[in-house]
């Protein structure tokens, strides 16, 4: 297939290499482990956290209940690990619950959990759904630009139905220049046993730009760039009688 390298249109025919059933498995626990390195470093979590997940986590307490916070497409399950220890650092009474449908991703994740509590489960947004699970917070990261236009849709009206107060949804924003930026910076992985690299550069080739992302999503969703070549794709829904507290301060 002719790459379109000043990346005008997103790839949508190219498969992931973890995405395939037979891939090496040692490649794919060392993806895992990378990715809980890598994303710290460009997904943004930290900002997001404090301006938009923390208020809803805090109204939940102040209402004396437990708050809960759903990752949808856990992975290896550190962004959920690094949420659950930011609340804790916090003082915020938090159970997360981190899902995946793809059974080694949820083996890995849960094997890895290292005493940060995480519900861990193999299992999809739509199973949740039907099972009628709520949480406050329903977050995803890299995982929209993973999905078909119907799966994305179906995602969102699946976080939607699964979120009482706030969804962000986060992931990459195509760029020439983030592609180049991490193929410069994944050269030493060149010729290790992982797909971060491969995976990563593939993962920007797919991703939205903002108009792109707003097009696609339905009505009452917000797409706003964050630093770093960041789209967050939000739903802010404050229940009858509470005020929304996901506005960034
Ligand atoms: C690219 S991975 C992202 C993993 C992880 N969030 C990270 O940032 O490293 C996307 C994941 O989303 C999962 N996924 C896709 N659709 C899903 C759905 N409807 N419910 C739960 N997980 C889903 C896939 O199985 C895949 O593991």
């Amino acid at each position: 297939m002719k790459k379109d390298l000043l990346l005008r249109r997103r790839s949508t025919g190219e498969a992931e290499l973890m995405d395939d059933p037979d891939c090496d498995p040692v490649a794919l626990g060392a993806t895992y482990r990378l990715f809980g390195v890598i994303n710290p470093l460009v997904a943004s979590w930290r900002p997001i956290y404090r301006s938009r997940i923390r208020p809803v986590l805090r109204a939940a307490a102040l209402e004396g209940r437990v708050a809960t916070l759903l990752d949808v497409g856990c992975g290896g399950g550190d962004v959920a690990r690094c949420l659950a220890r930011w609340a804790k650092r916090d003082g915020i009474d938090l159970t997360v619950t981190a899902i995946d449908p793809d059974r080694r991703a949820h083996a890995w994740a849960e094997a890895h959990d290292h005493g940060a509590g995480i519900d861990y489960r193999a299992q999809s947004s739509t199973e949740l759904v039907v099972a009628g699970e709520r949480f406050d917070v329903v977050v995803s990261n890299h995982v929209l630009h993973h999905l078909s236009s119907t799966e994305l849709a179906e995602l969102l009206t699946d976080s939607a139905a699964l979120a009482r107060s706030l969804c962000v949804h986060n992931d990459l924003r195509r760029s020439r220049v983030a592609w180049l930026l991490y193929w410069v910076a994944t050269l030493p992985l060149v010729r290790t046993r992982t797909f971060a690299r491969f995976d990563g550069l593939l993962s920007i080739r797919r991703s939205y730009r903002p108009d792109e992302l707003t097009r696609a999503v339905p009505a009452g969703w917000c797409v706003t760039r964050q630093r770093f070549f960041r789209l967050l794709t939000v739903l802010s829904q404050p229940e009858p009688g509470r005020t929304s507290l996901s506005q960034p301060s």
